[in-house]
């Protein structure tokens, strides 16, 4: 990895949800190069995380990294997360409440569980990473000689956010919710200087989409969604958080960003309608 000339978030300390692979992983290289400390929480596949740590820590232009197991949608594993970040690295600094997953059926064959699964891992596993990350700003207070805000959240969207997506109404409602909670932040702890943002990516390289990407027709097909005509890949999300979390872009509360290549923009329209 080429030396970064400058490092905005040194010693501050990120803590991104479901870090082990694609996106979040991505965002912790992004974030640790710019030489935040990095927690790589993980729920499965620990060595990946324990690799990633590894790999963090060992280069010369990152803080230190660890990993930490939890389970996002359970308070007392968030509020340990967070009570081993703080033992190890003094507080919190950035949170990206990343981790996510997919459970696709046509809604009038949706097991509620499903349903459910989605929503507690995508919105509530949210919801508890910010307010452990809120609790923990607050009670420690500014340190203008790291940063401008209190505390920086950014959480993981997605297009979704805005596009309906039949036979997938449970990551779309939980990414459509997200939108209303990084507001809601935004909205009530701006003063506090606390500032929330979400990324919104597209399709992105990851095994979350494998299907959209893995053969040459289904690339094709997906390409015609997206009007820039590439895939995305994990990087592009990865630079987009470290500026987010970054005092570049401190007047940047309650806004997603869109890393779509334009797929939010409706290509379908391009010749129709
Ligand atoms: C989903 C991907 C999908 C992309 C664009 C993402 O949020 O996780 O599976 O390819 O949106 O539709």
């Amino acid at each position: 990895m080429a030396q970064k000339p400058n490092k905005r978030l040194a010693n501050q300390t990120a803590i991104v949800t479901g870090a082990n692979s694609g996106i979040g992983e991505a965002v912790a290289i992004g974030l640790g190069s710019d030489g935040a400390n990095v927690v790589i929480n993980y729920i499965s596949n620990p060595e990946a995380a324990e690799e990633l740590a590894h790999q963090l820590c060992t280069n010369d232009i990152c803080g230190e990294a660890i990993a930490i197991k939890a389970d996002v949608s359970k308070e007392d594993q968030v509020e340990a997360m967070f009570k081993q970040t703080i033992e190890k690295f003094g507080t919190v600094d950035i949170c990206v409440p990343n981790a996510g997953i997919q459970r696709d059926y046509k809604l009038h064959e949706m097991p509620l569980n499903e349903w459910q699964k989605v929503i507690d891992v995508n919105l509530t596993g949210q919801f508890l990473c910010c307010k452990a990350s809120i609790q923990e700003f607050l009670k420690r207070g500014m340190r203008l000689d790291v940063s401008k805000s209190l505390g920086k959240i950014i959480h993981m969207s997605s297009v979704h956010e805005i596009i309906p997506w039949a036979g997938h109404a449970n990551y779309a409602a939980s990414k459509g919710a997200i939108r209303m909670l990084m507001e809601s932040i935004a909205q009530g702890y701006g003063q506090n200087k606390i500032r929330a943002n979400s990324i919104a990516p597209g399709a992105i390289k990851t095994e979350i989409n494998k299907l959209a990407w893995s053969s040459q027709e289904a690339l094709d097909k997906l390409h015609e969604l997206i009007p820039y005509k590439r895939i995305g890949v994990p990087s592009d999300i990865g630079s987009v958080a470290a500026w987010l979390a970054s005092d570049e872009s401190e007047y940047i509360n309650g806004t997603t960003i869109f890393v779509d290549g334009g797929m939010t923009c409706y290509p379908g329209f391009t010749e129709n309608g």
